[in-house]
């Protein structure tokens, strides 16, 4: 059976100030995780065979991409940018923090909390509209037989993670995605084998 390891970019500047959406780039602790990722990746993928099986997929944001190339360059491989796995689109809501959002945005800071999987931001998504603009890239997984590399976003990753874990849709937006740890999920027949490394940058 063929791993799918799961990473969220390295830390970036709007992870520090705690804001949501904005295309920020990473932060020096973020750039450090991406070295210590990439040395990781290298040492899962010892021959120059198996890398170049390796299906690796990122979206087209600055901090994924960044942590991508960190990678892609020990590696010696080239990432597939998507915009499909960029993450959630936060609408009216870009570049703010949540306490931002929370005296701006009120009734919607209530509506998400109350409501935070079929919660839409105003001219952005919700959780539902990630779960059904990720499945083309679910199709893709699951039609190969290769070991899948994806690195992405925290909504979206929580999204892909539910499906390969059979999670129940309800659960989605609270799933634990932290940053810098990568998941190792290794599909069965019926279940899933998981196996998360905290990589300390
Ligand atoms: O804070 C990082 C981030 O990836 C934001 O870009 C995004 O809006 C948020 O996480 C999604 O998490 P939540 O749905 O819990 O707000």
């Amino acid at each position: 059976p063929r791993p799918i390891y799961l990473s969220r970019h390295g830390e970036s500047q709007y992870n520090v100030d705690d804001r949501v959406g904005g295309d920020s780039d990473l932060s020096a602790l973020g750039e450090m995780y991406a070295e210590k990722l990439a040395d990781f990746f290298y040492s899962e993928f010892p021959t120059k065979e198996i890398k170049n099986e390796i299906i690796f997929f990122t979206s087209t944001m600055r901090r994924a991409v960044h942590t991508s190339d960190v990678v892609a360059q020990k590696l010696e491989i080239q990432p597939l940018q998507l915009k499909t796995l960029d993450e959630i689109n936060v609408g009216i809501c870009d570049g703010m923090t949540y306490s931002e959002i929370a005296q701006k945005f009120p009734n919607d800071f209530q509506e998400r909390k109350i409501n935070k999987l079929g919660y839409r931001y105003p001219r952005g998504e919700s959780y539902l509209d990630l779960i059904s603009r990720i499945e083309p890239v679910i199709f893709e997984i699951e039609r190969s037989r290769q070991p899948v590399m994806i690195i992405a976003h925290q909504a979206i990753l929580r999204c892909l993670y539910a499906y390969f874990h059979q999670n129940e849709i309800p659960e989605v937006p609270t799933l634990d995605i932290p940053l810098h740890c990568v998941i190792k999920l290794t599909p069965a027949a019926y279940f899933c084998f998981e196996k998360r490394v905290l990589i300390n940058p």
